[in-house]
């Protein structure tokens, strides 16, 4: 809770080194829910780069009942503590800190700092929860070495976990237990982590390449033994992968992940102790969803590669927080790819990455939220943990090896290390690294970092017959934001032109590398520029932007003609499906704006014959005809529009599923069939895809379904031996309108105890298109509903108001009244939680009038509310401003 009046912004141009360095720490807890105690020994020393000689300390929410400097109490005038910081003036060049201080774990519902979650403490130190532990220099540039004793009743907390090597353990007296740990490595705060609790664990002993040998542990709940296998497999590839990619070991000698039902976020990389949502830990064919897997593996991996990438060089202060985070999602993301293996597996991993950044980015970009990569101020850093930081940061890092290649990128890498192990570094320092280890010059590329905005590149093409030329002019511009004008970007465009067979043509270009390829990645650096490809012997198809090589919006007339060529015939699976998306886009548009308009809708046989075609092109992985099959989702379309009507987008879309359904029946139902995947249930791609393109039919065949249809999706319900096809078939029952209450009856009843069943049980129900806010305020009194549970609260409510917009944003407002009252509720519980909900009202600006005034409204009711949080506070005055 803020306790000032009103909230500071921080910014970036204020960064001061801090003024004491920390060398050790030394932590004692008694645990106990409702009053731990927590002893620090802390060794600080004057940093020769700060002029200042005051220690500042941050805490929050602690009771000092202690306070010695060098061996003597220090008395209340000798200290001040103001607010949320506690500092001692003229202090002495060496110091030695000792700070006793209480804090009540029970009652902590914000999950960050030390909380109890079902009986059993964990810890959230990212971004500044470290301060809600113990009094601190709480900044990631200050890295010290750790030691951490922990006390704990027996019985009640059996397993005593900190990070780094266990050293000692033993018995104390009244049934308590104590262990002690130490990390060999130093680390910044926000790394600190312990666990005490009930649980159990998986583990194996496994040998690095160099031939160490090392300790894996995956820890859960009794219960839920039987759901780890996955995580400790993803966790082995994770390790493997490193050490063959980028040379990167585990430097610990033993790796624990812990599994926790409340957690804020997905998972926490803390040094050898990461902490994970349950979600991206526990699976087995019968509660988990071939996403959910793919899930696993690519957080399993995210959280064990930040132990190079964030904790041995971790982030002079938070404004850097893409250094680490848009870094390490590159590596998942290329982790996952490379699990795949195949070239058309890389390629549907790369579609989905292009979807969420369309999704999700685009519209942040676009919005009162917008930062750059690197941003420059913030009130609330929690509100930083953003799509912008982690998946436009990671596209950022792609274009690096876009720019320099693979080989280049890894001597990049190698000399990152090489210079800033053990540091806190900035994003400076890592394109520095690029630019050096390659001889480049990449000084424009740091616009990436430092301008918020999607670019919009134009593209115009000539061909020239008898000189046989084509020439490919790029214009880029991004809308200036109020506080900056927006200077070109460097942007990498990778290029192929296609022959009227449908084949890549031989490229030759003025540059004298590259020559003969099928694709060549051209170099945007002015506003404008023309590109000459030679001896083109026909007027080619442009494919342009392949494989979505810069996060940009590319602008280009296509003809239907020239898409539909793309469609069937692209070597690159990125443009192909971006092709089909051109092509649906531009005619839901015509539809949306017919049915404003009360016009007839229509769908031409062209693009119904191009879609079946698609379907039962047998050479193309399922996985990739999937993908190609979805529509652009209401939220991509509205993105498109001058003034968003969500119920005539809707209305749309469900025309042209319906019309496509009716079209391709009998297709649809020839590959429902022909891709089962009988036999024992296996997570990999190929099986998934399988599942995928096969569910697809599915929810299409039930659109208007007759007895046979809906005979076979109860039949699949009833009798998947998997979650993937149970949930699938249950949720195409519930689109369909059709006896969906029995299913949903019988599949709560069979999953009640599966904590993470049941949130997709309400979510599938929160998304459904029937689903009108006052049947989510039903679904809110079940009794296993809480808002205390941060993945129940998103399931019900998010999956609602962000994903299900023709519901939310119903014509009376009463949605957006449902919003505010549980944004101001959230926000008494868990802040970063709340401020997350607040996000779904970013784009109220480009409604329709009569939207836009519930949505003030609405709003202005959640501003006007006296106990907000810094977090909350912070969006809704964003989105009002
Ligand atoms: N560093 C974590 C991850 O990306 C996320 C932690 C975010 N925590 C927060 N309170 N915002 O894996
Ligand atoms: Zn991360």
């Amino acid at each position: 809770m803020r306790t000032d009046s009103s909230p500071q912004t921080i910014f970036r141009k204020d960064y001061l080194p801090p003024s004491y360095l920390v060398d050790t720490v030394e932590l004692g807890f008694d645990l106990d829910p409702a009053r731990t105690i927590v002893a620090n020994r802390v060794t600080l020393r004057h940093n020769p780069l700060s002029k200042s000689r005051d220690i500042v300390l941050h805490g929050e929410e602690l009771e000092l009942v202690q306070l010695r400097m060098n061996g003597k109490p220090l008395q209340a005038g000798q200290y001040e503590l103001n607010g949320n910081t506690l500092t001692i003036r003229k202090a002495p060049l060496a110091v030695v800190l000792e700070i006793e201080t209480l804090t009540a774990p029970a009652k902590n519902t914000t999950l960050s700092g030390l909380y109890v979650s079902n009986g059993n403490f964990f810890t959230q130190c990212e971004a500044e929860g470290f301060r809600r532990i113990t009094y601190f220099p709480d900044r990631p540039d200050v890295m010290a070495k750790y030691t951490v004793m922990l006390r704990a009743d027996k019985a009640l907390y059996p397993v005593l976990l900190s990070n780094g090597n266990l050293v000692e353990q033993g018995e104390l007296d009244d049934g308590r237990h104590y262990a002690k740990w130490e990390d060999p490595f130093k680390k910044p705060s926000y790394l600190f982590a312990l666990v005490a609790a009930r649980l159990v664990c998986q583990e194996e002993r496994y040998t690095l390449q160099s031939g160490r040998e090392v300790l894996l542990q995956v820890w859960v709940e009794e219960g839920n033994l039987d759901k780890t296998d996955y995580a400790m497999q993803s966790l082995k590839n994770s390790i493997r992968w490193d050490e063959e990619r980028f040379g990167l070991e585990l430097d610990l000698d033993r790796f624990m992940i812990v599994a926790v039902g409340d957690f804020n976020m997905g998972a926490m990389e803390n040094k050898g102790l990461n902490i994970f949502n349950t979600k991206f830990v526990l699976a087995n064919p019968r509660v988990a969803t071939d996403v959910d897997y793919a899930g696993i593996e690519a957080v399993v991996g995210h959280e064990y590669f930040h132990n190079w990438t964030g904790n041995r060089v971790t982030c002079r202060d938070w404004f850097q927080l893409s250094l680490k985070e848009g870094l390490t999602v590159f590596r998942d993301q290329e982790f996952s790819a490379d699990m795949i293996g195949t070239d058309s597996g890389r390629a549907v991993t790369r579609i989905d990455q292009v979807r969420t950044l369309r999704q999700a980015q685009f519209p942040e970009d676009a919005g009162p939220m917008a930062h750059p990569v690197r941003p420059d101020s913030f009130v609330e850093i929690n509100n930083f943990y953003t799509v912008t930081i982690y998946e436009k940061g990671a596209e950022v890092v792609r274009m690096y090896q876009t720019l320099v290649g693979r080989d280049g990128f890894r001597k990049g890498m190698d000399l990152y290390f090489a210079r800033h192990d053990g540091q806190a570094v900035e994003c400076d320092d890592f394109r520095a690294a690029m630019a050096d280890a390659n001889g480049r010059d990449l000084s424009q590329f740091e616009r990436w970092y430092s301008q918020a905005g999607t670019p919009v590149v134009r593209a115009e093409t000539r061909y020239d017959a008898a000189a046989k030329t084509f020439d490919i002019t790029l214009r880029q511009h991004c809308a200036a934001s109020a506080d900056q004008q927006q200077l070109p970007f460097h942007i990498p465009v990778a290029v192929g032109l296609l022959g009227a067979d449908g084949r890549d043509l031989p490229l030759k270009t003025d540059a004298q590398d590259r020559q003969g390829h099928a694709t060549v990645v051209l170099e945007l650096r002015r506003e404008e520029q023309t590109f000459r490809f030679h001896d083109i012997a026909e007027r080619p198809t442009p494919s342009i932007l392949r494989d979505f090589s810069a996060p940009v919006v590319l602008e280009y007339d296509y003809s239907d003609a020239e898409l539909l060529h793309l469609f069937s015939h692209d070597s690159d699976p990125v443009n192909r499906w971006e092709a089909g998306q051109r092509l649906a886009m531009a005619r839901l548009l015509k539809l949306t704006a017919a049915v404003a308009a009360g016009a007839p809708l229509t769908l031409d046989d062209t693009f119904i014959a191009a879609q079946r075609a698609l379907l039962v092109d047998d050479s193309l992985d399922p996985a990739f005809r999937e993908l190609a099959l979805i529509l652009p989702s209401e939220t991509i379309i509205a993105e498109r529009m001058a003034v968003v009507e969500p119920q005539a987008i809707h209305t749309a879309r469900q025309f042209m599923r319906r019309t496509l359904a009716a079209a391709l029946k009998p297709e649809l139902l020839a590959q429902y069939h022909a891709n089962q995947t009988p036999g024992a249930y296996s997570p990999d791609a190929l099986s998934a895809g399988k599942r995928a393109l096969k569910n697809l039919a599915l929810a299409y065949l039930l659109i208007a379904p007759r007895e046979a249809e809906l005979a076979l999706a109860r039949r699949q319900f009833a009798e998947a031996g998997n979650m993937t096809d149970r949930a699938a078939a249950l949720v195409a029952l519930i689109h369909s309108g059709s006896d969906a209450g029995a299913h949903l009856h019988s599949f709560y009843q069979d999953f009640e105890q599966e904590a993470l069943v049941v949130d997709k049980w309400f979510a599938m129900q929160a998304a459904a298109p029937g689903t009108d806010v006052a049947a989510v305020r039903q679904l809110m009194e079940h009794p296993a509903f809480t808002l205390k549970n941060p993945n129940r609260a998103r399931s019900l409510i998010f999956n609602f108001t962000n994903g299900n917009p023709s519901q939310f944003h119903a014509a009376d407002g009463s949605a957006y009244e449902f919003w505010a009252e549980h944004v101001i509720k959230l926000d008494a519980l868990n802040p970063q939680v709340a401020a997350r909900l607040a996000r779904s009202m970013d784009r109220w600006r480009r409604y329709t009038p009569a939207l836009q005034a519930h949505m003030q409204r609405a709003l202005e009711r959640v501003a006007a509310h006296a106990r907000l949080s810094n977090d909350v506070l912070e969006v809704v005055s964003k989105a009002l401003a």
